[in-house]
């Protein structure tokens, strides 16, 4: 039988977002590997920014600049203009830098773990995390609130959040597998985005339906529970 992680990536196989900052399937399949500089300027675009927003903002980026000597050889005012309406500009300030620091302190390559990114400006603890796990495959725990909510439902935690965080992230480090953790970490965000959203969420079609506490208890619809403000 599979697990619970091989279950998630055979749907993630035939399910996954089509999203510009990703190795199609058959392109993965034959062993292409998504491009380190892609998988951080998505990563810090998508911070506070939802992937429909991001998607035209990525395209002109990467085309204006198709790597990151490009991006570091640009002026300020050019980059801060092509970031105008995506907000937080303290992202675009740090993705300069950021790319200052790899062209020219790191011979143009990103570091391949999340202890070495998290030196780098604009990238705090969650993105290292996520262009590790994404760009590197190392098993590294990715977790967002679409994961948080994910693994509420699936563990029937009903603790609130944030109190419920430490056991969210357990329950999803016990989950990562070694194998494939960089599309792991996109399934689930995928199942939490599409699937297990926060409300009517599809249990239906999941693909852990079968593994899910709350489906069983009948507490989808109330979780996560939140500490009230
Ligand atoms: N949100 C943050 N990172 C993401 C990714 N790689 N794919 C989809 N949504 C995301």
């Amino acid at each position: 039988m599979r697990d619970a992680a091989g279950d998630l990536l055979a749907w993630y196989d035939d399910h996954a977002r089509d999203l510009p900052w990703r190795v199609a399937p058959a392109a993965r399949a034959a062993g292409v590997r998504p491009d380190p500089y892609r998988v951080w300027l998505s990563e810090v675009m998508l911070q506070q920014t939802t992937v429909a927003a991001v998607k035209a903002y990525y395209e002109r980026f990467t085309t204006l600049w198709p790597d990151v000597g490009a991006l570091a050889a640009a002026p300020d005012d050019q980059v801060m203009g092509e970031w105008a309406g995506l907000g937080y500009y303290a992202r675009a300030r740090n993705l300069l830098k950021c790319a200052r620091v790899v062209a020219g302190d790191l011979g143009g390559r990103f570091p391949g773990t999340r202890e070495a990114l998290v030196n780098l400006p604009g990238i705090g603890p969650y993105t290292g995390a996520a262009i590790a796990a994404i760009a590197f495959d190392a098993p590294e725990v990715v977790v967002d609130g679409n994961v948080e909510r994910v693994m509420a439902r699936l563990h029937d935690i009903h603790t609130p959040l944030p109190a419920a965080k430490p056991a969210l992230v357990e329950a999803a480090a016990g989950l990562t597998p070694v194998e494939r953790p960089g599309d792991y970490a996109q399934a689930v965000m995928d199942l939490g985005a599409t699937v297990c959203t926060p409300k009517s969420p599809a249990c239906g079609i999941c693909p852990w339906m079968a593994r899910c506490a709350a489906r069983k208890a009948g507490t989808q619809a109330d979780l996560p529970r939140k500490t009230p403000k």
